[in-house]
């Protein structure tokens, strides 16, 4: 973000005051912030005790071993019992637990929590009669259909971590986290609904369990549920089992084991600034107490009245903690919608909005500025006025959009929380409480009770009110990341060694206090991008491209974009023997990188270059790049090895850009 937004952001003056009427019947109040400040442990060993333990734990936090922490030492527990069993004990078995909404119209199931609790056994008994032990791993690559939340809470029920790998990556990007976590099942389906048509999964299930095997590891089962009845081009008897006869056929009734609370619960793969993804470990007791507190005092979950409804993907950290593990611990009734915002037509989201009288919604900044867009006559053509709340994340959401979003999807009286959080923080940790702070648009206000963050300088000190600096968590919480997946070594180099002697995790965002002493997440500091809210690496992008035969080196960069907040721009520079690289070489570099990692990695942008600007040690000075890719005056070329390099760059941009 440029100094000129960023002085624009921090005169913003709109205020927006909690409606009298949630802050009345809040669920968390201002005294929270006290007594989670006064004794932090003793706060959070409180909302544990939200969830049902099997066997109670004897101590909140183990940090003697710091920065690996263990949480509600002794503590038993079992993260599916918590989701779906104990409110069929508590009475609400009728309730429904998902209103799923399948892409083509009037495709719909309504599934109570006591179907759910059937359906979750099931798959239990099936993934142990295919051979899942507790502690296996098993890969998730579904579209968004209960099953997918099914085997999410099955998994958790025999105590298998899963992985669930976004349905828009590609075989080799599912292949790479199958071998990495060793996964022994994959679950999958035949197809989903995307854009109006069906959409293949499983032959790049097929394709990824052939790379498993060539690079040495072997998944042995293969559970595929038939979604669209679309012609599956292979099934191997030996490994293909079909959902409605493995799970269709199992026992309703399972009982189900309680494990410590430090059992792994999941490991969810995200970008960092290397081209190896990163597999971020969340265990049992901490995290769900994170996301389902969360979920309850953000959101102020009524969950006898409230309909809400995430439209995040299950394949991301907000799909784990806002519609499976959160919402579930807290007995909510949610929506789970398909397919895409505007299938078959643009108003699609206010329909769904309209007909389940959805109260609660939470979704991204970069499908607010499309919907901003399309103009307000399409959700005003429906009856919203079931919302009380609304809420952002992924991005920081600029003050034009959080006030449309307000004005327009919320008739003024919702407050919008922005959410700050990342898949390591596995909950919320920077928000606005709805019946306590005032909006701000553009700010994500302070820390939830229970959580220190801190904008500090690169020695570690605070920053004073008005000036930018590192967002850093200075206490540990419950919901944070255990480890790297087999690479601790990397969690402490990556998270804890930037600030090794205060002891706080730094988050890879910069961030502005402003003369209130609210926070203003700016982006990440690091080579990681966000695009459409969605993190992509760099250097991920960058192997993806030289991985073409064409190309000899290529640089990737973060582009500001109007409506996906960073778009993908790629310098690349060609071999030798590959001449001008032919007529369509832009068009098949975008196409390699989408094939490779997934059509959200596909560059906005190939530029193809001479030079690459480097420093004397060879590293590439990506900010210059990036000026180019904004169309803004390059900066400062003084540490380059060969300053000329960018004078090219930028008149061959601009050469392309006239074309
Ligand atoms: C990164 C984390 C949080 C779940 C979805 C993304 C950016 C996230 C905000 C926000 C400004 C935000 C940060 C963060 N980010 N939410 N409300 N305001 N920036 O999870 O893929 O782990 O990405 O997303 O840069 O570090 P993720």
């Amino acid at each position: 973000m440029s100094e000129q937004t960023l002085s624009n952001l921090l005169k913003e003056d709109r205020r927006f005051e909690p409606p009298a009427d949630l802050a009345e019947h809040a669920n968390l109040t201002a005294e929270a912030y006290e007594r989670a400040d006064a004794d932090y442990e003793a706060f959070w060993a409180e909302q544990a005790g939200r969830l049902s333990w099997e066997t109670p734990f004897e101590r909140v936090l183990d940090w003697d071993d710091a920065p690996f922490a263990k949480w509600f030492v002794g503590g038993r527990i079992n993260a599916a019992y918590n989701c779906v069993d104990r409110h069929v004990e508590a009475g609400h078995g009728d309730r429904v637990a998902l209103h799923f909404v399948g892409e083509p119209v009037d495709d719909t199931r309504d599934l109570t929590y006591a179907q759910l609790k059937d359906e979750v056994s099931q798959a239990a008994n099936a993934l142990t009669a295919l051979g899942v032990e507790t502690g296996d791993r098993v890969a998730i690559y579904m579209p968004m259909i209960p099953e997918a939340v099914v085997t999410m809470l099955a998994c958790a029920r025999i105590g298998a971590p899963h992985t669930v790998v976004f349905g828009g990556f590609s075989s080799d990007a599912l292949a790479t986290r199958v071998v990495d976590c060793e996964a022994k099942v994959i679950v999958t389906a035949d197809g989903g609904y995307r854009r109006g048509a069906p959409s293949a999964l499983k032959p790049a299930v097929d394709a990824a369990r052939e790379k498993a095997s060539s690079n040495g590891h072997d998944v042995s089962k293969v559970l595929v549920v038939q979604r669209t009845g679309q012609d599956l081009e292979a099934w191997d008897d030996d490994v293909d089992v079909w959902w409605h006869d493995a799970v269709g056929s199992a026992s309703t009734e399972h009982a189900c084991e309680f494990f410590d609370a430090e059992h792994p619960l999941f490991v969810m793969y995200t970008s960092g600034t290397t081209g190896k993804p990163k597999g971020i470990l969340h265990t049992t007791g901490g995290y769900l107490t994170g996301s389902a507190y969360t979920h309850w005092a953000v959101f102020d979950l009524k969950p006898e009245t409230d309909v809400y409804w995430c439209t995040a993907d299950i394949g991301w950290i907000t799909g784990h903690s806002y519609i499976t593990y959160g919402p579930m611990a807290n007995g909510a009734t949610q929506v789970l919608y398909e397919g895409t915002p505007d299938s078959p037509e643009r108003g699609r989201w206010w329909d769904i909005i309209e007909k389940y009288g959805v109260t609660l919604f939470y979704t991204a900044p970069t499908a607010i500025r499309s919907f901003m867009k399309q103009g307000r006559e399409i959700p005003d053509e429906r009856d919203l006025s079931s919302l009380r709340l609304l809420g952002s994340v992924g991005e920081p959401i600029n003050p034009e959009a959080y006030v449309w979003y307000r004005h327009v999807i919320g008739a003024d009286k919702t407050p919008v929380v922005d959410t700050w959080w990342q898949t390591e923080t596995g909950s919320i940790m920077i928000s606005p409480l709805p019946g306590v702070t005032h909006g701000k648009p553009g700010s994500a206000m302070i820390p939830i009770p229970g959580i220190s963050a801190e904008v500090v300088d690169d020695d570690g000190n605070p920053v004073p009110d008005g000036s930018g600096g590192l967002l850093v968590l200075t206490k540990p919480w419950p919901s944070m990341l255990r480890t790297i997946y087999k690479d601790d070594e990397r969690y402490v180099d990556t998270y804890w060694s930037r600030f090794r002697q205060q002891g706080y995790y730094f988050a890879g965002d910069g961030a502005k206090k402003d003369t209130d002493g609210d926070l203003w997440v700016l982006g990440r500091v690091d080579d990681v991008m966000n695009v459409s809210g969605h993190r992509l690496s760099t250097t991920e992008i960058e192997s993806a491209l030289v991985s073409h035969p064409k190309v000899a080196e290529a640089a990737v960069v973060g582009a500001q974009d109007e409506d996906t907040g960073q778009a993908v721009c790629a310098f690349v520079i060609l071999r030798d023997e590959a001449g001008d690289g032919g007529k369509d070489i832009v068009e098949d570099l975008r196409n390699h990188v989408r094939t490779q990692i997934g059509p959200i990695a596909k560059p906005r942008q190939v530029m193809i270059v001479a030079e690459l600007p480097k420093t004397r040690s060879g590293k590439i000075m990506r900010r210059l790049l990036k000026d180019v890719a904004e169309n803004r005056e390059v900066g400062d070329v003084t540490t380059l090895a060969d300053s000329s390099v960018m004078d090219l760059i930028s008149k061959g941009s601009k050469a392309s850009s006239d074309e």
